[in-house]
């Protein structure tokens, strides 16, 4: 039974996001979708309606016999994923410029927790560009963003705004 974390803001989650979870399941029999809850940065969607929409658009994704979860955590990703009994951190790597700052993370957590492994991954290139910054940008602007996240998000947005 190999358990994976993929642990990020999904504020919202994107396309991006679905394509790494979807190459994810093929290496993972669970994966926890973990969703930080970090009171300093200022965000569009609140913790608790970001789980929600996760748990709405993977209910619509193809996931193999992979186990989807989605939770919310705080504190220490390798403590959070120790009391998880997770093998592995999966993280999207876009471009070289993710590359440094996953790195450190990557190394820093090797450090506090040698036992556990980060697994990066590329998603399709149609996404290469994708983020959730950048999503929010386009659409606080009034540009479309459809294809890069699903039409939930979209909708759950354009509610919200
Ligand atoms: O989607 P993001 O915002 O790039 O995800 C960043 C995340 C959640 C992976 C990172 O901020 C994190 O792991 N935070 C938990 C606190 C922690 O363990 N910090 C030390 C990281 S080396």
């Amino acid at each position: 039974m190999r358990r994976a974390i993929y642990p990020g803001s999904f504020d919202p989650v994107t396309n991006g996001h679905l394509d790494i979870i979807q190459r994810g399941c093929k290496l993972f029999d669970e994966i926890i979708i973990a969703v930080l809850i970090n009171p300093e940065k200022t965000a569009f969607f609140s913790v608790e309606e970001r789980c929600d929409i996760l748990r709405s658009v993977l209910a619509e994704i193809d996931r193999g016999d992979c186990t989807l979860t989605v939770e919310s955590f705080e504190g220490l990703l390798v403590q959070y994923a120790a009391d998880r009994k997770a093998h592995a951190i999966v993280r999207g790597i876009r471009a070289i410029s993710d590359y440094e700052y996953e790195l450190q993370m990557a190394l820093m957590n090797r450090r506090l927790q040698p036992g556990l492994e980060t697994v990066f991954m590329m998603p399709a290139e149609a996404y290469s560009y994708v983020s959730s910054r950048l999503v929010k940008e386009v659409f606080h602007l009034g540009a479309s963003i459809e294809g890069l996240v699903p039409a939930l998000v979209e909708d759950r947005m354009r509610k919200k705004k």
